[in-house]
């Protein structure tokens, strides 16, 4: 997906009419999460989606979220507490993290910018799941790069999970 500008308020119609399974990859993602996370981060927040089932999932967990455009930080800002104006490129939050999640955030970074955030994942939490689309080629990089394991997968989708 390129990179992201449409409008909030229009998000859900738009990505639906997209990723016709975009319910499910997220119903995935949050499947995968491997044990109840208390620190949460969530890189490419959007309008809160995975965040709205992660918490519904886990009511104990607390969520910090970045995101890189200003419309979708007011957004989600208007739900939750804990949002940041940041790119996943950037130095991260402080962690330590239990989870670092992403659902169809990552896949327009760089190769070697994907490569150095899962280092610093790694360094920093417990626990990774990412839910995107993929190239056949990107899913097994995504999966070395990231030592994961894919949970699910139908389509151009899958979710991937590594635990540290
Ligand atoms: C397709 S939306 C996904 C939102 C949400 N995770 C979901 O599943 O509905 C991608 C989001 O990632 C954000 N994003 C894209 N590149 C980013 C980057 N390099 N750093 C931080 N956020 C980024 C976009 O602004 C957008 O809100």
């Amino acid at each position: 997906m390129s990179q992201f500008d449409w409008k909030p308020e229009e998000y859900l119609q738009r990505i639906h009419a997209k990723i016709p399974r975009y319910d499910e990859l997220q119903e995935q993602a949050i499947a995968a999460i491997p044990f109840p996370p208390e620190r949460v981060l969530e890189l490419g927040m959007g309008t809160g989606e995975t965040t709205r089932r992660l918490i519904e999932a886990y009511p104990d967990a607390w969520v910090i979220g970045l995101d890189s455009s200003p419309d979708m930080v007011f957004r989600a800002r208007q739900t939750y507490d804990d949002v940041q104006l940041a790119r996943m490129e950037d130095p991260l939050p402080d962690g330590p993290w239990d989870l670092v999640i992403s659902v169809l955030s990552v896949n327009d970074l760089a190769d070697e910018q994907k490569q150095a955030l899962f280092r610093r994942v790694r360094d920093h939490s417990r626990s990774l799941v990412i839910g995107d689309r993929f190239e056949p080629d990107q899913l097994s990089d995504l999966v070395r790069w990231c030592d994961g394991e894919v949970t699910w997968q139908a389509d151009d989708l899958a979710v991937v999970r590594a635990t540290y």
